[in-house]
């Protein structure tokens, strides 16, 4: 198994961010560049976060016509991220053009095609806020009918909450990548995310990356907070370098 975290470097600040990265790259899967860190600091800080060696997840969760998504995958291609986000909302056209451009962009330069990942609805949304945007029905109906669009698009993958992966990789199969955020481990507060779930219990319900910020961001030693919560996942996943030894 592949290690699945990637830690969500939600600061404010390129320093910050990569003082935090330098010590976690060893220990995680791939850092999480949101909104808040992307227009605060720009492409600079993303270039110098894939020279720790780790994966880069570019969280933009685009959403615009077919032309400019399209060209915005290609940049982020050539800026060497290996994740993205649109939403799944924004249709057919637009989830093709941009799971194209991600693939025709890679074969230019020889290289892997970025993950485009899915959005479907959104979990500060409930089914009173679909109902404002005229669409009926139960949040997890759109949550699938979002999903199923993506995915005849082209899509490989889908960012989903914990409470939506079980019934999406029974839905869409075993070759779909999930990305969950809502992650907590059992001993730590949920701050604002309202239902989570373990590290262990979304890898176990079928998560391929699991998105976690504050718990590992906000402790007070985050290298062993990672360690922890891979330990927690698979006693594997923690780097030989980071065992330790039993006292005898
Ligand atoms: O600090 P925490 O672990 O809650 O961070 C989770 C990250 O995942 C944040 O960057 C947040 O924006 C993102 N996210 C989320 N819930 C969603 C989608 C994204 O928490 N439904």
């Amino acid at each position: 198994m592949d290690n699945p975290i990637i830690v969500a470097l939600d600061l404010p600040s390129q320093q910050k961010a990569l003082e935090l990265a330098e010590k976690l790259a060893p220990l995680v899967g791939a850092f999480k560049v949101g909104k808040q860190l992307f227009i605060s600091s720009g492409p600079d800080v993303v270039r110098k976060l894939r020279a720790t060696g780790a994966k880069v997840f570019l969280d933009l969760k685009l959403h615009d016509i077919p032309n400019t998504v399209a060209k915005a995958v290609i940049a982020a291609t050539d800026l060497d991220v290996q994740m993205t986000t649109v939403h799944a909302s924004g249709g057919t056209e637009m989830l093709a053009a941009a799971e194209n451009a991600a693939h025709e962009q890679a074969a230019m330069l020889r290289a892997d095609p970025l993950l485009v990942l899915a959005v479907t609805v959104l979990t500060s949304m409930d089914e009173g806020n679909l109902a404002e945007l005229g669409v009926g029905g139960k949040v997890q109906e759109q949550v699938l009918r979002l999903a199923k669009l993506a995915t005849v698009a082209g899509l490989r993958g889908l960012v989903c909450s914990p409470q939506e992966i079980e019934m999406l990789r029974a839905e869409l199969g075993d070759d779909i990548q999930l990305v969950t955020p809502g992650i907590r481990p059992a001993t730590i507060k949920t701050d604002d995310q309202k239902r989570t779930m373990t590290p262990a219990e979304a890898i176990q319900a079928g998560a391929n990356w699991l998105v976690i910020g504050r718990p590992i961001t906000s402790a007070n030693d985050p290298r062993a907070a990672a360690i922890g919560i891979l330990h927690s996942i698979d006693p594997e996943l923690v780097p030989k370098s980071e065992r330790r030894e039993p006292i005898p």
